[in-house]
Protein backbone atom coordinates (compact mmCIF):
# COMPACT_ATOMS: atom_id res chain seq x y z
CA UNK A 1 0.00 0.00 0.00
CA UNK A 2 1.11 3.37 -0.98
CA UNK A 3 1.21 5.85 1.96
CA UNK A 4 2.06 9.53 1.74
CA UNK A 5 1.89 12.86 3.26
CA UNK A 6 0.44 15.89 1.70
CA UNK A 7 -0.01 19.16 2.69
CA UNK A 8 -2.77 21.15 1.41
CA UNK A 9 -6.40 22.44 1.98
CA UNK A 10 -9.01 19.02 2.35
CA UNK A 11 -10.94 20.18 -0.77
CA UNK A 12 -7.43 19.85 -2.89
CA UNK A 13 -6.97 16.50 -2.77
CA UNK A 14 -7.81 13.88 -5.16
CA UNK A 15 -8.92 11.02 -3.73
CA UNK A 16 -11.75 8.44 -3.30
CA UNK A 17 -12.77 8.73 0.15
CA UNK A 18 -12.12 11.32 2.74
CA UNK A 19 -12.11 10.38 6.09
CA UNK A 20 -13.12 13.04 8.63
CA UNK A 21 -12.89 12.79 12.86
CA UNK A 22 -15.25 14.38 14.12
CA UNK A 23 -16.06 15.38 17.87
CA UNK A 24 -18.36 15.07 20.18
CA UNK A 25 -18.05 18.51 21.25
CA UNK A 26 -17.26 19.58 17.44
CA UNK A 27 -17.41 23.59 15.98
CA UNK A 28 -19.34 23.28 13.06
CA UNK A 29 -19.70 27.08 13.41
CA UNK A 30 -16.41 28.00 12.75
CA UNK A 31 -12.96 26.46 11.28
CA UNK A 32 -12.64 23.51 9.31
CA UNK A 33 -16.23 21.71 9.79
CA UNK A 34 -18.07 25.35 8.35
CA UNK A 35 -16.16 25.21 5.43
CA UNK A 36 -17.26 21.62 4.52
CA UNK A 37 -20.56 22.01 5.75
CA UNK A 38 -21.09 25.21 3.66
CA UNK A 39 -19.62 23.48 0.89
CA UNK A 40 -21.87 20.40 1.58
CA UNK A 41 -25.00 23.00 2.18
CA UNK A 42 -25.60 22.23 5.63
CA UNK A 43 -25.40 18.38 4.95
CA UNK A 44 -23.01 17.50 7.84
CA UNK A 45 -25.26 19.52 10.49
CA UNK A 46 -28.45 17.83 9.48
CA UNK A 47 -26.88 14.19 9.30
CA UNK A 48 -25.67 15.28 13.18
CA UNK A 49 -28.53 16.99 14.76
CA UNK A 50 -31.27 14.45 13.25
CA UNK A 51 -29.16 12.44 15.38
CA UNK A 52 -28.66 9.76 12.55
CA UNK A 53 -25.29 9.33 13.56
CA UNK A 54 -24.61 10.44 17.37
CA UNK A 55 -20.94 10.57 16.77
CA UNK A 56 -19.66 8.00 19.35
CA UNK A 57 -16.37 6.95 19.45
CA UNK A 58 -15.56 4.72 16.35
CA UNK A 59 -19.26 4.76 14.80
CA UNK A 60 -19.13 5.91 11.06
CA UNK A 61 -21.90 7.76 8.64
CA UNK A 62 -20.80 7.63 5.12
CA UNK A 63 -21.90 10.44 3.17
CA UNK A 64 -22.49 9.55 -0.79
CA UNK A 65 -21.49 11.17 -3.48
CA UNK A 66 -20.67 14.85 -1.88
CA UNK A 67 -22.35 17.62 -3.83
CA UNK A 68 -19.76 20.08 -5.39
CA UNK A 69 -16.63 18.18 -4.55
CA UNK A 70 -14.51 15.64 -6.42
CA UNK A 71 -15.07 12.47 -3.93
CA UNK A 72 -17.02 9.89 -4.48
CA UNK A 73 -17.47 9.20 0.15
CA UNK A 74 -16.79 11.49 2.77
CA UNK A 75 -17.09 9.14 5.73
CA UNK A 76 -17.44 10.68 9.30
CA UNK A 77 -16.00 8.64 12.21
CA UNK A 78 -16.56 9.66 15.93
CA UNK A 79 -13.42 10.83 17.83
CA UNK A 80 -15.21 11.28 20.88
CA UNK A 81 -14.21 14.14 22.74
CA UNK A 82 -11.40 16.89 21.66
CA UNK A 83 -9.81 16.96 24.54
CA UNK A 84 -9.19 13.45 24.68
CA UNK A 85 -7.84 12.79 20.82
CA UNK A 86 -4.62 11.62 21.58
CA UNK A 87 -2.49 8.76 19.90
CA UNK A 88 -4.50 5.91 21.12
CA UNK A 89 -7.78 7.52 19.65
CA UNK A 90 -6.69 8.21 16.48
CA UNK A 91 -5.49 5.13 16.21
CA UNK A 92 -8.92 3.47 16.75
CA UNK A 93 -10.52 6.13 14.64
CA UNK A 94 -8.15 4.91 11.34
CA UNK A 95 -9.13 1.52 12.65
CA UNK A 96 -13.10 2.54 12.24
CA UNK A 97 -12.69 3.91 8.94
CA UNK A 98 -10.69 2.01 7.30
CA UNK A 99 -12.93 -1.16 8.26
CA UNK A 100 -15.87 0.38 7.20
CA UNK A 101 -14.08 1.65 3.43
CA UNK A 102 -12.24 -1.49 2.85
CA UNK A 103 -14.91 -3.52 1.22
CA UNK A 104 -15.70 -0.77 -1.11
CA UNK A 105 -14.34 -0.18 -4.57
CA UNK A 106 -12.53 2.88 -3.81
CA UNK A 107 -8.41 3.12 -4.17
CA UNK A 108 -7.65 6.20 -2.78
CA UNK A 109 -8.49 7.16 0.93
CA UNK A 110 -7.52 10.58 2.24
CA UNK A 111 -7.60 11.59 5.96
CA UNK A 112 -8.02 14.76 7.68
CA UNK A 113 -5.38 15.53 10.26
CA UNK A 114 -7.83 17.26 13.18
CA UNK A 115 -5.44 16.52 16.27
CA UNK A 116 -3.16 19.02 17.76
CA UNK A 117 -0.89 15.75 18.69
CA UNK A 118 2.52 16.18 17.46
CA UNK A 119 2.17 15.76 13.60
CA UNK A 120 4.61 13.00 13.76
CA UNK A 121 3.64 10.90 16.68
CA UNK A 122 -0.09 11.49 15.07
CA UNK A 123 1.00 10.12 11.48
CA UNK A 124 2.46 7.30 12.96
CA UNK A 125 -0.56 6.56 15.03
CA UNK A 126 -2.45 7.05 12.06
CA UNK A 127 -0.74 4.30 9.91
CA UNK A 128 -0.63 2.08 12.17
CA UNK A 129 -4.07 1.83 12.72
CA UNK A 130 -4.79 1.62 9.01
CA UNK A 131 -2.32 -1.40 8.97
CA UNK A 132 -3.99 -3.11 11.51
CA UNK A 133 -7.36 -2.62 9.65
CA UNK A 134 -6.78 -3.84 6.62
CA UNK A 135 -5.40 -7.64 8.09
CA UNK A 136 -8.06 -9.35 8.61
CA UNK A 137 -7.19 -12.88 10.03
CA UNK A 138 -9.56 -15.03 7.54
CA UNK A 139 -6.31 -16.66 5.71
CA UNK A 140 -8.31 -20.03 6.58
CA UNK A 141 -11.66 -19.10 4.69
CA UNK A 142 -12.06 -20.49 1.06
CA UNK A 143 -14.50 -18.18 0.41
CA UNK A 144 -16.05 -14.56 2.03
CA UNK A 145 -12.77 -13.44 2.77
CA UNK A 146 -12.96 -9.75 3.62
CA UNK A 147 -11.71 -7.47 0.73
CA UNK A 148 -9.24 -4.52 0.97
CA UNK A 149 -9.74 -2.57 -2.21
CA UNK A 150 -7.62 0.66 -0.62
CA UNK A 151 -3.98 1.21 -2.67
CA UNK A 152 -3.17 4.76 -1.46
CA UNK A 153 -3.90 6.28 1.90
CA UNK A 154 -2.65 10.24 2.00
CA UNK A 155 -2.51 12.16 5.43
CA UNK A 156 -4.07 15.97 4.50
CA UNK A 157 -2.80 18.87 7.01
CA UNK A 158 -3.66 22.51 6.00
CA UNK A 159 -0.53 23.06 8.17
CA UNK A 160 3.34 22.97 7.03
CA UNK A 161 4.57 20.59 8.95
CA UNK A 162 8.59 18.91 8.97
CA UNK A 163 7.95 16.90 6.19
CA UNK A 164 10.93 14.66 6.76
CA UNK A 165 10.03 13.82 9.96
CA UNK A 166 6.28 12.99 9.20
CA UNK A 167 7.62 10.58 6.28
CA UNK A 168 10.04 8.95 8.75
CA UNK A 169 7.05 8.35 11.21
CA UNK A 170 4.86 6.84 8.74
CA UNK A 171 7.39 4.28 7.59
CA UNK A 172 8.23 3.53 11.19
CA UNK A 173 4.18 3.64 11.74
CA UNK A 174 3.91 1.02 8.50
CA UNK A 175 7.03 -1.36 10.22
CA UNK A 176 5.36 -1.62 13.52
CA UNK A 177 1.99 -2.54 12.27
CA UNK A 178 3.50 -5.04 9.75
CA UNK A 179 5.40 -6.39 12.66
CA UNK A 180 2.24 -6.09 14.76
CA UNK A 181 0.10 -8.02 11.59
CA UNK A 182 2.75 -10.76 11.45
CA UNK A 183 2.72 -11.68 15.12
CA UNK A 184 -1.30 -11.64 14.14
CA UNK A 185 -1.02 -14.02 11.39
CA UNK A 186 1.41 -16.20 13.71
CA UNK A 187 -0.67 -16.32 16.61
CA UNK A 188 -3.74 -17.05 14.62
CA UNK A 189 -2.41 -20.33 13.13
CA UNK A 190 -3.84 -22.99 15.21
CA UNK A 191 -1.90 -26.11 17.09
CA UNK A 192 -1.97 -28.20 14.01
CA UNK A 193 -0.05 -25.90 11.58
CA UNK A 194 2.25 -24.44 13.94
CA UNK A 195 4.05 -26.57 16.49
CA UNK A 196 7.32 -25.41 17.87
CA UNK A 197 10.13 -26.43 15.06
CA UNK A 198 7.56 -24.36 12.46
CA UNK A 199 8.14 -21.92 14.88
CA UNK A 200 11.76 -22.33 14.32
CA UNK A 201 11.20 -22.46 10.67
CA UNK A 202 9.31 -19.54 10.57
CA UNK A 203 11.90 -17.35 13.05
CA UNK A 204 14.69 -18.89 10.91
CA UNK A 205 13.02 -17.18 7.67
CA UNK A 206 12.57 -14.01 9.33
CA UNK A 207 16.18 -13.73 10.59
CA UNK A 208 17.35 -14.71 7.29
CA UNK A 209 14.97 -12.16 5.39
CA UNK A 210 15.86 -9.25 7.70
CA UNK A 211 19.25 -9.81 8.57
CA UNK A 212 19.00 -10.76 12.08
CA UNK A 213 21.27 -14.46 13.64
CA UNK A 214 19.77 -17.06 14.80
CA UNK A 215 20.50 -20.20 16.59
CA UNK A 216 18.18 -23.17 17.41
CA UNK A 217 18.20 -25.51 20.38
CA UNK A 218 17.04 -28.94 20.23
CA UNK A 219 16.02 -31.30 22.66
CA UNK A 220 19.33 -33.24 23.04
CA UNK A 221 21.32 -29.35 22.79
CA UNK A 222 18.92 -28.41 25.82
CA UNK A 223 19.27 -31.31 27.69
CA UNK A 224 23.05 -30.83 27.23
CA UNK A 225 22.63 -27.00 28.97
CA UNK A 226 20.52 -28.15 31.53
CA UNK A 227 17.02 -26.80 30.59
CA UNK A 228 15.16 -29.59 32.52
CA UNK A 229 12.27 -27.31 33.34
CA UNK A 230 11.54 -26.68 29.94
CA UNK A 231 11.75 -29.79 28.82
CA UNK A 232 9.95 -32.02 31.07
CA UNK A 233 6.69 -29.51 29.90
CA UNK A 234 7.79 -30.85 27.09
CA UNK A 235 7.61 -34.73 27.33
CA UNK A 236 4.26 -34.93 27.15
CA UNK A 237 3.91 -34.07 23.13
CA UNK A 238 5.41 -35.85 20.26
CA UNK A 239 6.89 -32.21 18.89
CA UNK A 240 10.07 -31.67 20.10
CA UNK A 241 10.72 -28.72 22.03
CA UNK A 242 13.13 -25.94 20.38
CA UNK A 243 14.90 -23.03 22.12
CA UNK A 244 15.53 -19.91 19.73
CA UNK A 245 17.63 -17.18 19.87
CA UNK A 246 17.62 -14.24 17.59
CA UNK A 247 19.96 -11.43 17.60
CA UNK A 248 20.49 -7.71 15.97
CA UNK A 249 23.71 -6.13 16.97
CA UNK A 250 23.25 -2.76 16.22
CA UNK A 251 25.11 -1.42 18.93
CA UNK A 252 28.73 -1.69 20.25
CA UNK A 253 30.53 -5.01 20.55
CA UNK A 254 31.00 -3.53 24.34
CA UNK A 255 27.21 -2.67 24.67
CA UNK A 256 24.94 -4.78 27.51
CA UNK A 257 21.91 -6.13 25.00
CA UNK A 258 18.38 -6.00 25.77
CA UNK A 259 16.78 -9.47 26.19
CA UNK A 260 13.17 -10.17 25.16
CA UNK A 261 11.57 -13.11 26.12
CA UNK A 262 8.10 -14.53 24.84
CA UNK A 263 6.46 -17.64 26.04
CA UNK A 264 5.85 -19.97 23.06
CA UNK A 265 3.46 -22.89 24.19
CA UNK A 266 1.88 -23.66 21.02
CA UNK A 267 -0.81 -25.31 22.16
CA UNK A 268 -1.34 -25.62 26.18
CA UNK A 269 -3.96 -28.78 26.60
CA UNK A 270 -2.55 -28.01 30.57
CA UNK A 271 -1.12 -31.76 30.73
CA UNK A 272 -2.19 -34.08 33.24
CA UNK A 273 -3.65 -31.22 35.02
CA UNK A 274 -6.16 -30.71 31.94
CA UNK A 275 -8.22 -27.69 30.99
CA UNK A 276 -11.54 -28.05 30.90
CA UNK A 277 -13.04 -27.93 26.93
CA UNK A 278 -14.10 -24.40 26.68
CA UNK A 279 -10.76 -23.27 27.90
CA UNK A 280 -8.81 -25.53 26.35
CA UNK A 281 -10.18 -24.25 22.93
CA UNK A 282 -8.30 -20.67 22.48
CA UNK A 283 -4.62 -22.86 23.48
CA UNK A 284 -3.39 -21.85 20.42
CA UNK A 285 -3.01 -18.49 21.48
CA UNK A 286 -0.45 -19.80 24.24
CA UNK A 287 2.66 -18.66 22.08
CA UNK A 288 1.66 -15.24 21.83
CA UNK A 289 4.55 -13.75 23.76
CA UNK A 290 6.87 -15.71 21.89
CA UNK A 291 5.44 -13.94 18.28
CA UNK A 292 4.93 -10.69 19.68
CA UNK A 293 9.29 -11.05 20.65
CA UNK A 294 9.29 -12.71 17.06
CA UNK A 295 7.77 -9.70 15.73
CA UNK A 296 9.32 -7.16 17.68
CA UNK A 297 12.76 -8.75 16.60
CA UNK A 298 11.90 -8.00 12.93
CA UNK A 299 10.62 -4.89 13.24
CA UNK A 300 14.06 -3.81 15.47
CA UNK A 301 15.53 -5.21 12.63
CA UNK A 302 14.13 -3.58 9.96
CA UNK A 303 13.87 -0.35 11.82
CA UNK A 304 18.19 -1.22 11.82
CA UNK A 305 17.96 0.20 15.96
CA UNK A 306 21.41 0.86 17.01
CA UNK A 307 21.04 -1.46 20.03
CA UNK A 308 21.88 -4.94 20.87
CA UNK A 309 18.91 -7.05 21.14
CA UNK A 310 18.73 -10.30 21.77
CA UNK A 311 15.00 -12.44 21.40
CA UNK A 312 14.98 -15.97 23.31
CA UNK A 313 11.98 -18.21 22.54
CA UNK A 314 11.21 -21.22 24.58
CA UNK A 315 9.04 -23.11 22.39
CA UNK A 316 6.83 -26.55 23.47
CA UNK A 317 3.89 -27.99 23.08
CA UNK A 318 1.33 -29.12 26.40
CA UNK A 319 0.22 -32.05 25.99
CA UNK A 320 -1.01 -35.44 27.92
CA UNK A 321 0.92 -38.81 27.17
CA UNK A 322 2.18 -42.09 28.71
CA UNK A 323 5.83 -39.69 29.12
CA UNK A 324 4.27 -36.80 29.90
CA UNK A 325 4.71 -35.25 33.10
CA UNK A 326 2.60 -35.78 36.07
CA UNK A 327 1.87 -33.83 39.04
CA UNK A 328 3.82 -34.05 41.98
CA UNK A 329 7.21 -34.28 39.63
CA UNK A 330 10.28 -32.95 40.75
CA UNK A 331 12.70 -31.04 38.37
CA UNK A 332 15.35 -29.22 37.95
CA UNK A 333 15.98 -25.87 36.52
CA UNK A 334 18.83 -24.78 34.22
CA UNK A 335 19.18 -22.47 37.47
CA UNK A 336 20.25 -26.01 40.18
CA UNK A 337 16.80 -24.68 42.03
CA UNK A 338 14.23 -27.59 42.19
CA UNK A 339 10.97 -27.29 41.30
CA UNK A 340 7.87 -29.41 43.04
CA UNK A 341 5.38 -29.36 40.02
CA UNK A 342 2.00 -29.55 40.92
CA UNK A 343 0.23 -28.20 38.59
CA UNK A 344 1.07 -29.47 35.26
CA UNK A 345 -0.96 -26.42 33.82
CA UNK A 346 1.30 -23.96 35.43
CA UNK A 347 3.50 -24.61 32.61
CA UNK A 348 4.60 -21.43 31.07
CA UNK A 349 6.66 -20.39 34.36
CA UNK A 350 8.80 -23.29 33.57
CA UNK A 351 9.56 -22.79 30.21
CA UNK A 352 10.78 -19.04 31.29
CA UNK A 353 12.04 -19.93 34.34
CA UNK A 354 14.71 -21.75 32.24
CA UNK A 355 14.90 -19.31 29.40
CA UNK A 356 15.42 -16.21 32.18
CA UNK A 357 18.12 -18.19 33.54
CA UNK A 358 19.76 -18.40 29.88
CA UNK A 359 19.59 -14.87 29.58
CA UNK A 360 21.96 -14.29 32.62
CA UNK A 361 24.87 -15.11 30.67
CA UNK A 362 24.44 -12.07 28.29
CA UNK A 363 24.46 -9.88 31.33
CA UNK A 364 21.88 -7.54 29.86
CA UNK A 365 20.89 -4.40 30.64
CA UNK A 366 17.17 -4.82 30.89
CA UNK A 367 15.11 -8.16 29.88
CA UNK A 368 11.60 -8.32 29.56
CA UNK A 369 9.38 -11.45 29.21
CA UNK A 370 6.07 -10.92 27.79
CA UNK A 371 3.84 -14.19 28.26
CA UNK A 372 -0.05 -15.69 28.04
CA UNK A 373 0.66 -16.46 32.32
CA UNK A 374 -2.73 -16.44 34.14
CA UNK A 375 -6.46 -17.18 33.93
CA UNK A 376 -5.84 -14.66 37.51
CA UNK A 377 -4.44 -11.78 35.50
CA UNK A 378 -7.66 -11.88 33.10
CA UNK A 379 -9.87 -11.84 36.11
CA UNK A 380 -7.97 -9.09 38.17
CA UNK A 381 -7.69 -6.75 34.15
CA UNK A 382 -9.79 -8.49 32.00
CA UNK A 383 -9.38 -7.71 28.39
CA UNK A 384 -8.30 -3.96 28.37
CA UNK A 385 -4.68 -4.01 30.11
CA UNK A 386 -2.22 -6.40 30.12
CA UNK A 387 -0.33 -6.59 34.00
CA UNK A 388 3.47 -5.51 34.40
CA UNK A 389 5.57 -6.62 36.81
CA UNK A 390 9.42 -4.72 37.26
CA UNK A 391 12.16 -4.97 39.95
CA UNK A 392 13.65 -1.70 38.31
CA UNK A 393 11.94 1.42 38.03
CA UNK A 394 13.70 2.82 35.01
CA UNK A 395 12.44 -0.52 33.27
CA UNK A 396 8.92 0.07 34.55
CA UNK A 397 9.25 3.60 33.29
CA UNK A 398 10.33 2.73 30.08
CA UNK A 399 7.64 0.38 29.63
CA UNK A 400 5.01 2.93 30.57
CA UNK A 401 6.22 5.37 28.08
CA UNK A 402 6.46 2.39 25.41
CA UNK A 403 3.12 1.99 26.15
CA UNK A 404 1.51 5.48 25.51
CA UNK A 405 3.47 5.77 22.13
CA UNK A 406 1.88 2.56 21.30
CA UNK A 407 -2.00 2.56 22.60
CA UNK A 408 -1.23 -0.89 24.24
CA UNK A 409 -2.60 -0.73 27.95
CA UNK A 410 -0.41 -1.84 30.76
CA UNK A 411 -1.38 -2.00 34.54
CA UNK A 412 1.43 -2.13 37.31
CA UNK A 413 1.07 -5.03 39.97
CA UNK A 414 3.30 -5.69 43.15
CA UNK A 415 5.99 -8.17 43.68
CA UNK A 416 6.05 -7.73 47.31
CA UNK A 417 8.24 -10.38 49.24
CA UNK A 418 5.48 -11.67 51.11
CA UNK A 419 4.06 -13.38 48.18
CA UNK A 420 6.90 -15.50 48.24
CA UNK A 421 5.88 -17.50 50.75
CA UNK A 422 2.59 -18.98 49.16
CA UNK A 423 5.18 -21.45 46.85
CA UNK A 424 7.24 -22.66 49.75
CA UNK A 425 7.67 -26.40 49.04
CA UNK A 426 8.09 -29.04 51.56
CA UNK A 427 10.70 -30.67 49.49
CA UNK A 428 11.93 -28.85 46.67
CA UNK A 429 13.42 -25.07 46.64
CA UNK A 430 9.77 -23.61 45.09
CA UNK A 431 6.72 -24.99 43.74
CA UNK A 432 5.08 -23.88 40.52
CA UNK A 433 1.48 -23.06 42.32
CA UNK A 434 0.89 -20.70 44.84
CA UNK A 435 -2.82 -21.80 45.79
CA UNK A 436 -5.72 -19.66 45.04
CA UNK A 437 -5.65 -16.49 45.84
CA UNK A 438 -3.13 -13.86 43.46
CA UNK A 439 -2.53 -16.03 40.64
CA UNK A 440 -0.41 -13.35 38.02
CA UNK A 441 1.53 -12.19 41.24
CA UNK A 442 2.51 -15.76 42.98
CA UNK A 443 3.43 -16.82 38.92
CA UNK A 444 5.19 -13.31 38.69
CA UNK A 445 7.11 -14.11 42.17
CA UNK A 446 8.30 -17.47 40.85
CA UNK A 447 9.77 -16.21 37.19
CA UNK A 448 11.27 -13.50 40.24
CA UNK A 449 13.28 -16.19 41.14
CA UNK A 450 15.39 -17.30 38.28
CA UNK A 451 15.86 -13.71 37.57
CA UNK A 452 19.00 -13.34 39.59
CA UNK A 453 20.32 -9.94 39.35
CA UNK A 454 18.72 -8.88 35.79
CA UNK A 455 16.94 -5.31 35.75
CA UNK A 456 14.01 -7.29 34.97
CA UNK A 457 9.92 -6.92 33.82
CA UNK A 458 7.04 -9.40 33.40
CA UNK A 459 4.11 -8.73 31.02
CA UNK A 460 1.04 -10.96 31.27
CA UNK A 461 -0.94 -10.62 28.31
CA UNK A 462 -3.27 -13.50 28.93
CA UNK A 463 -6.52 -11.19 28.67
CA UNK A 464 -5.02 -9.26 25.98
CA UNK A 465 -3.83 -11.46 23.08
CA UNK A 466 -7.12 -11.55 21.23
CA UNK A 467 -9.99 -9.25 20.10
CA UNK A 468 -12.97 -9.66 21.74
CA UNK A 469 -17.26 -8.84 21.68
CA UNK A 470 -17.57 -4.83 20.40
CA UNK A 471 -14.17 -4.71 18.78
CA UNK A 472 -13.94 -4.03 15.21
CA UNK A 473 -10.94 -6.82 14.59
CA UNK A 474 -11.38 -10.38 15.17
CA UNK A 475 -8.66 -13.11 16.18
CA UNK A 476 -5.23 -11.89 18.19
CA UNK A 477 -4.69 -8.50 18.63
CA UNK A 478 -0.72 -9.04 17.98
CA UNK A 479 -0.08 -7.10 21.56
CA UNK A 480 3.04 -6.75 22.68
CA UNK A 481 4.74 -6.09 19.35
CA UNK A 482 5.10 -2.14 19.54
CA UNK A 483 5.61 -2.19 23.29
CA UNK A 484 8.60 -3.92 23.03
CA UNK A 485 9.89 -2.07 19.88
CA UNK A 486 9.08 1.50 21.58
CA UNK A 487 10.86 0.39 24.73
CA UNK A 488 13.88 -1.16 22.94
CA UNK A 489 13.90 2.15 20.55
CA UNK A 490 13.70 4.38 23.43
CA UNK A 491 15.77 2.48 26.19
CA UNK A 492 18.80 4.55 27.54
CA UNK A 493 21.49 2.60 29.35
CA UNK A 494 22.15 3.98 32.82
N1 LIG B 1 -1.96 -20.47 29.26
C1 LIG B 1 -2.56 -20.43 30.54
C2 LIG B 1 -3.04 -19.04 30.94
C3 LIG B 1 -4.13 -18.40 30.10
C4 LIG B 1 -5.41 -18.34 30.58
C5 LIG B 1 -3.82 -17.80 28.90
C6 LIG B 1 -6.40 -17.71 29.84
C7 LIG B 1 -4.81 -17.19 28.14
C8 LIG B 1 -6.09 -17.12 28.62
C9 LIG B 1 -1.57 -20.90 31.60
O1 LIG B 1 -0.62 -21.81 31.18
C10 LIG B 1 -2.36 -21.55 32.69
O2 LIG B 1 -3.03 -22.49 32.41
N2 LIG B 1 -2.28 -21.01 33.89
C11 LIG B 1 -3.00 -21.53 34.99
C12 LIG B 1 -2.11 -21.44 36.20
C13 LIG B 1 -2.64 -22.12 37.42
C14 LIG B 1 -2.67 -23.63 37.21
C15 LIG B 1 -1.78 -21.78 38.60
C16 LIG B 1 -4.24 -20.68 35.21
O3 LIG B 1 -4.16 -19.47 35.04
O4 LIG B 1 -5.28 -21.25 35.52
ZN1 LIG C 1 -1.30 -23.84 31.27
ZN1 LIG D 1 -0.08 -21.75 29.18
Amino acid sequence: MKIEFQHSQWDQTECDVLVLPIFEDDDYQSGLLSQIDDKLDGLLREVRENEEWKGKMGDCAVLYRPPGLPLRRIVLVGAGQREHYDLGTIREVAVAAVNRVKSYHLKRVAFCRRSRVDAALAAQAAVEGVLLATYSGDDFKTEDRAKNFIEEIIFVSPEAHDRQAVEEALHRGSILAEATNYARYLVNQPGNCVNPSKLAEEARTTAEKYGLSLEVMGEPEMEEEGMLAALAVARGSDEPARFIILRHQGGGDEEAPLVLVGKGVTFDSGGYSLKPPAAMEDMKVDKSGACAVLAAMQAVARLGLKKNVIGLIPTVENMVSGRAQRPGDIVRSLSGKTIEVLNTDAEGRLILADALAYAQRYKPAAVVDIATLTGACVVALAHVRAGVFANDESIFAGLEEASRRSGERLWRLPLDRQYRKLLDSDIADIKNVGGRWGGAVTAAKFLEEFVGEMPWAHIDMAGVDSFHESAPLKGATGFGTRILVEFVSHFQAG
